[in-house]
């Protein structure tokens, strides 16, 4: 949800802002934009609506001309994407640039009051109104130096923020702070580097700071990073960290996209997921973050899973492993409802996050909402040091590696897989999973890297077939019992976002209840039917449609007859206790979407209107 570099050192600023712009392009793509101090230490600005490439065919005359600067890609929130509310914005004097990920909430106010005084305004944007109230508090006292205008403006403005600003009339100054969006400084040898993640820095330097929630950080060559609070300005010692980042796993390896590159990385990235947790020759499941606070969890009178999109689709599977094997009443509630429907928490609650990005704003207000009544809560993200990680009790990272691709695929299965082990480890523990049947369950978790590798082999060529046919296709429904219900949902939405193609899921048996109408000799449904997990009742719901003529393409296990028989199309897995099977199941669910999307024409890896982590609500 936009992406921010900035940059002051000795190369070429120009190529290392563009380049860390397109490495954080996924986090927003409708419009991008540069700033360079130049040698004069005039401020050159270009921007426009498009992507990275647009902005280097008109910014390419910017290149050798600075060693300072900061660029901006952009997924609007105020304001339709288009070149004048693209970033950078500069102040009415010309003198102060900016570039922000994240949202002023009380911008309007603000720029009532500005206009008042007499500020204009180019753009819709509340980032405009931020830099011109940074120039009010300038201009209102002139002993007010840069940094502290910057943070006297902050301390005026709601919402949230990673904000990067230069000054024409202090030369060689980045002043950068962060609440609520993330912000890393990169500490190379006689230069710093600024982003929203490390992504842009990662073959420089191997030393960063996190920024923290609240701060501020002045940083010049001259006299290095300078962080203090933005509330009363005391100075914070830097934390200086290092990366465990490494180039190769933000390129794409030789595939076309990342979305396949990351689809193929399942197997890798599951047995990540399980590594130094999973000890089958040892009988155990370790979980540093589950054992501390064993107690938390056994005592607790429910747990509430949080998320969105796909974490949440993640978090309704986590419902049915856990009530299975831990026997602990669980509820899934979409972060953005339950935080404003005045829930019931207690402190005898556990509430579980779970989110990708660590960083999505409806799962962080809703986890900060539990703590404030007491709940014990627990993260499980897959970026390290993520805003929800920091303000959990505990948590698991998935270990993943960077998704880069929009649409989450290798993050899901990931978080399925900490789920999995949650269910299993509290299970065991409480006393509900038997020692045989927990033995049997951790070996078969063991082999699922395997058979997703075989998931991939079999059925990578026959999901390319099966997308040809439906290029044109306008609607879709996804059908699943059980714990492949949640990986229908997890189906429909995987198509709907990257090919647009309409899809819906739903749990089978609900079809008669209304979805049914739909179905005719152009509706194709896919249709998860594993031979473990409510075969039987699946069996009759393929009759339903094929009575109606609906176009089946079905997920069955090897070997399988009867639904197969009916299905026009048969996509086989290899078989798995039941639980396991939406972690198969997904595998070839994601290759259809891909391919379709890819036959479309579609840019998987940056669907429209979309973005990575959501830090608006
Ligand atoms: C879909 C997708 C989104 C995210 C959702 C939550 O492919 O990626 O639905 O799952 O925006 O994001 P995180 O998990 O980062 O909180």
């Amino acid at each position: 949800m936009c992406g921010i570099v900035g940059y002051t050192g000795f190369q070429d600023a120009y190529d290392i802002v563009i380049n860390g712009l397109r490495r954080l392009e996924y986090r927003g793509y409708d419009s991008a934009g540069i700033v360079l101090e130049g040698s004069n230490n005039k401020l050159e600005v270009e921007k426009t609506k498009g992507k990275v490439d647009d902005l280097v065919n008109i910014s390419a005359q910017l290149k050798g001309t600075a060693k300072i600067g900061m660029g901006h890609t952009r997924w609007a929130t105020h304001g339709v994407p288009s070149d004048r509310n693209s970033h950078p914005h500069l102040s009415n004097n010309g003198k102060i640039a900016i570039v922000h990920n994240g949202i002023i909430e009380n911008y309007d106010t603000i720029k009532t009051m500005l206009i008042e005084k007499g500020f204009t305004f180019k753009s819709e944007t509340d980032t405009e109104v931020l830099v011109n109230l940074v120039q009010y508090f300038m201009d209102l006292k002139s002993e007010t130096d840069f940094p502290t205008a910057v943070r006297y403006a902050l301390n005026e403005v709601y919402g949230a923020y990673a904000i990067t600003v230069l000054h024409e009339d202090y030369p060689g100054v980045l002043v950068v702070a962060r609440l609520g969006s993330p912000l890393a400084i990169g500490i190379g040898d006689k230069e710093y580097f600024i982003a929203s993640d490390a992504s842009p820095f990662v073959e420089f330097t191997k030393e960063a700071i996190y920024l923290e929630e609240g701060h501020m950080a002045t940083i010049s060559l001259e006299k290095g990073v300078d962080i203090r609070t933005i509330n009363d300005n005391s100075k914070i010692e830097p934390e200086v960290q290092e990366l465990k980042l490494s180039l190769e796993q933000i390129e794409k390896g030789g595939y076309e996209h990342f979305m396949l590159k990351e689809i193929f990385e399942q197997p890798k990235s599951i047995h990540d997921t399980m590594r130094g947790r999973l000890l089958v020759d040892e009988g155990v499941i370790k979980m540093a973050g589950i054992w501390d606070h064993l107690e938390r969890f056994k005592n607790a009178n429910r747990i509430i899973i949080i998320a969105c999109g796909t974490s949440w689709h993640a978090g309704l599977i986590g419902e049915y492993l856990i009530e299975e094997y831990a026997r602990i009443p669980v509820e899934v509630e979409y972060a953005s409802e339950f935080r404003y429907r005045n829930p019931i928490i207690t402190d005898k609650d556990v509430v579980i996050a779970i989110s990708q990005s660590g960083e999505t704003a409806d799962t962080m207000a809703a986890l900060k909402l539990a703590k404030e009544k007491g709940a014990f809560i627990y993260g499980i993200c897959n970026v390290v040091d993520s805003s929800i990680a920091r303000i959990t009790d505990a948590g698991s990272y998935t270990h993943a590696g960077p998704e880069i691709g929009v649409a989450s695929t290798k993050a899901f299965t990931a978080q399925l897989t900490i789920l999995t082990l949650i269910a299993f480890k509290l299970g065991k523990h409480n006393g509900n999973l038997g020692n045989a049947e927990f033995m049997s369950l951790i070996a078969e978790l063991d082999a699922i890297p395997k058979k997703i590798e075989e998931v991939l082999n079999t059925t990578h060529e026959l999901t390319q077939n099966i997308a040809k046919d439906f290029v044109s296709t306008t609607n879709f429904l996804y059908l699943g019992r059980g714990y492949n219900y949640p990986a229908a949902l997890e189906g429909a939405l995987k198509l709907k976002e990257i090919s647009y193609i309409h899809a819906e899921g739903y749990p089978a048996a609900e079809m008669k209840h209304g979805p049914i109408a739909l179905i005719d000799e152009n509706m194709p449904i896919v249709i998860i039917a594993p031979k473990k997990g409510h075969y039987d009742k699946i069996v009759s719901n393929v009759q339903e449609i094929k009575a109606r003529k609906g176009k089946i393409i079905a997920v069955v296990n090897k070997g399988d007859h009867q639904v197969s028989s009916m299905a026009d199309y048969v996509i086989e897995i290899p078989e798995t206790s039941e639980c396991f099977s939406p972690i198969v199941a997904s595998v070839p669910l994601q290759l259809l979407a891909y391919y379709i999307a890819v036959y479309r024409g579609a840019n998987v890896d940056q669907p429209r209107n979309l973005a990575k982590s959501v830090t608006v609500e």
